[in-house]
């Protein structure tokens, strides 16, 4: 009760969402449905709330254990599963823990609130999707209810089929941080695909939509809805806080990439609009852009449109970068980590690891794979990545670097000072994911450091660089 009110929820909002409390501890529910007879444990374990011990034959544990219950409604209203909120520093798993797949709980078909919020949604002809549960319930409880969330899952075709019955509009609210940007641009392909119409709303970096309006109150927080931008405006300031505004080379891409987002749209009026918006906005002759258009819908689907990757790797990941930093061998260990890594380097990857760093276009495309997977069950299934992997050759690098489990020889082969050199057992550690990020981060100043060297004018960035590498080394 003490967590719920230093959240700001009160008595009603959790008594519409249904929200409660797991025991802490092992058997807790399974008693409570045996010793009742309510349900049989296998029964019990049908729905996910149970999990069968390894070892033992009719032996099961709780799976939610002093966790903050979120029941998760599917569009009827009914349950159908649960998400659990980490209350506790001695909990070794995710922030969040759901319910697995089941008859009745498929994660990329359902929106977290949608049952709540469909009315309103039809009635106001638009949708404000989140990230988060507490983000749906912190706005409902101040009176914004034409709200759902994708729950922490990259936005699913179900889930747009989902809304384009109650609505054609969507705002994205998504965390203003990397991971919230980059869901937003993934969202936004989608969305367009599926004939959307989209709008962003941002929020200042480092909040999300349950701390703003905590924060700021439902007045500023409606200031911020007025202001939403176009998904154009919105990736253009994302390019310009980056600085990749500036040169000739960085605004084509920027102008190729919008392009590419353009192409997903079904309707030729609307492109055409866009084009013109374009063309307008940054001086550009329109049947310039009209023609790179084109040739991306004559070309296909998928084979031009920038990877969705978050940032522009395009220019760096050719082979001109490759002869500058040596080699990109080191790229691979990050593969290891995951396949190997305990959970809390895993965490701490998911939370750090920037995919722009990441130069070798097959390796950045299956650690993409890795994340969604990662973010999408809570846990990573290497073979289950496997599987999804289609280009050619990434399979095949998956799969060996997975295979390689205990040898050391994979990684002291590429002659850097491997991760297995530094720890003897095969299970990485945070510290090992900490010290391949910063490899990651090194590199990346030294890319940087040496686009800028030859100009004079840039010396003092140059040093600033430097002081930041040699202090990155030190650590
Ligand atoms: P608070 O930190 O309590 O405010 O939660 P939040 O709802 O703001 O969550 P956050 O923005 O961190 O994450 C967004 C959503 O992603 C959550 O609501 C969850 O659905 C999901 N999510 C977050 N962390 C995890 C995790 O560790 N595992 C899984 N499976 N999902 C997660
Ligand atoms: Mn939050």
């Amino acid at each position: 009760m003490s967590y719920l009110e230093s959240r700001g929820l009160d008595k009603k909002t959790v008594e519409k969402f249904g929200i409660g409390y797991s025991y802490k501890s092992w058997d807790g529910l399974l008693h409570h449905f045996t010793e009742e007879e309510i349900f049989t444990p296998e029964e019990v374990e049908k729905s996910g709330l149970i999990i069968k011990k390894e070892d033992s034959k009719n032996s099961y544990y709780d799976r939610f254990r002093g966790r903050l219950m979120f029941p998760i409604f599917n569009e009827y209203d009914k349950i159908v599963g649960f998400g659990g909120r980490k209350l506790y520093e001695d909990d070794l798993g995710g922030k969040y823990i759901n319910s697995p797949e089941s008859k009745v709980y498929s994660k990329s078909r359902i929106l977290y609130g949608l049952n709540f919020a469909k009315e309103k949604i039809r009635y106001y002809d638009y949708v404000i999707l989140v990230e988060g549960y507490m983000d749906v319930i912190a706005l409902y409880k101040n009176e914004i209810e034409n709200v759902a969330a994708s729950s922490g899952t990259a936005l699913t075709e179900e889930q747009t089929r989902l809304l384009s019955r109650y609505t054609k509009n969507v705002y994205l609210l998504f965390d203003s941080d990397m991971a919230g940007i980059k869901a937003a641009k993934r969202g936004i392909e989608l969305l367009l695909e599926s004939g959307f119409d989209i709008s962003i709303i941002s929020l200042p970096f480092g909040e999300d939509p349950d701390s703003y309006i905590k924060n700021n109150g439902k007045k500023e927080f409606d200031k911020r809805i007025q202001e939403k931008m176009s998904f154009i405006n919105f990736i253009a300031e994302y390019y310009r806080k980056e600085n990749k505004l500036e040169s000739v080379e960085e605004k084509t891409i920027f102008i190729k990439e919008m392009i590419g987002y353009i192409s997903k749209i079904p309707d030729r009026i609307k492109r055409s609009l866009f084009i013109k918006e374009i063309s307008s906005e940054y001086k550009l002759n329109e049947s310039i852009l009209t023609d790179e258009l084109n040739k991306i819908l004559r070309s296909g689907k998928n084979n031009s449109f920038p990877k969705s990757s978050l940032s522009l790797p395009e220019k760096k990941t050719d082979e001109s970068s490759k002869s500058f930093y040596g080699n990109n061998n080191f790229e691979s260990e990050l593969l290891e980590l995951f396949i190997h890594g305990n959970e809390e380097a895993l965490a701490f990857l998911e939370n750090n690891l920037h995919t722009e760093y990441i130069k070798d276009r097959k390796i950045l495309s299956i650690t993409e794979k890795i994340l969604d997977e990662i973010i999408n069950h809570g846990s990573l299934d290497i073979s289950a990545v496997i599987n999804e992997l289609k280009e050619d050759g990434e399979k095949e690098i998956l799969s060996r670097i997975s295979n390689n489990k205990y040898e050391a020889s994979y990684l002291e082969k590429s002659g850097s000072d491997n991760l297995l050199s530094q720890s003897a057992s095969p299970v990485y550690t945070i510290k090992n994911a900490e010290d391949l990020v910063k490899k990651f981060r090194i590199r990346e100043l030294e890319i940087k450091r040496n686009e800028i060297r030859s100009d004079p004018g840039k010396m003092l960035e140059v040093f600033e660089i430097t002081k930041e590498i040699n202090e990155l080394m030190k650590n």
